[in-house]
């Protein structure tokens, strides 16, 4: 539920101020009843709103996909002046906001959306939709310390829950590797942390899948729209519970 005069000024019906005035003076409906407080809210999702008669539409809904360069911050704004995402959405003129961070300095695949009820379905903590990260680590971890990994790790917010966990790359001359790691959880710098729990600091991080979807050829920088049928295979996956055992 929204109040009015937003939906009405984000379907691009007038200003704010101006929608407000044409619900004072009784020039809007929600669902055939005429309502006139500013206080009023709706679900544009479902309720029938009209301006003098007129079905109003809602703004329309966006699923992206960003292949963020790393040195791009997720936020909507930064006072450092740094690269915002929204730099990389030429023609996006919604407010559209990511699911889920990327750090700083990690690159890879990026949803962003202006569905609040998708991003909340696949970031849920309870979903445990798998993310999929490549990570090149100083040095060559052991088997047994991936293994830590993969079994769960202490870190200084609680044990992580079982990864599954890789070797992708293995530098010839040993001085570095590139570990393959699917995480079910979220938390911040998850995967830097666990690297660095095993004293194999984290040297790249690129995200290469969430959930089904994997980046393919979209380009570093790029963006594009995902189809209707990886939308629903999103939302299922977030329906899907993972058993994760701590
Ligand atoms: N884990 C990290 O450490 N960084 C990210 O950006 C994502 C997952």
């Amino acid at each position: 539920m929204e109040r009015l005069q937003k939906i009405l000024a984000g379907a691009g019906v007038a200003s704010r101020r101006k929608c407000e005035e044409l619900i004072l003076s009784g020039q809007v409906q929600v669902n055939g009843e005429t309502v006139t407080t500013l206080g009023a809210k709706a679900d544009p999702g479902t309720d029938v709103i009209t301006v003098r008669g007129k079905r109003i539409q809602g703004e329309r809904k966006l699923y992206l996909m960003l292949n963020k360069p790393k040195g791009v911050i997720t936020s909507a704004k930064d006072p450092q002046g740094r690269k915002i995402v929204s730099d990389f959405l030429p023609g996006i003129k919604e407010r559209v906001y990511p699911v889920g961070r990327l750090d700083y300095d990690t690159e890879g695949l990026l949803l962003l959306t202006n569905d609040g009820e998708f991003a909340n379905l696949l970031t849920h903590p309870s979903h445990h939709v798998p993310k999929t990260y490549l990570a090149t680590v100083k040095g060559v971890p052991h088997g047994s310390a991936l293994e830590k990994l993969q079994k769960g790790i202490k870190l200084e917010d609680g044990m992580t829950a079982p990864a599954e966990v890789e070797y992708h790359d293995v530098d010839p001359d040993k001085k570095q590797a590139t570990i393959s790691i699917t995480i079910y959880e979220g938390r911040n710098r998850q995967v830097r942390r666990m690297f660095d729990a095993i004293s194999h600091p984290v040297v790249r991080l690129k995200r290469i899948k969430f959930g089904d979807l994997n980046l393919q050829q979209l380009q570093r920088g790029k963006y594009r729209h995902l189809t209707e049928q990886e939308i629903r295979d999103l939302l299922a996956a977030a329906a899907k519970t993972h058993k994760i055992q701590k």
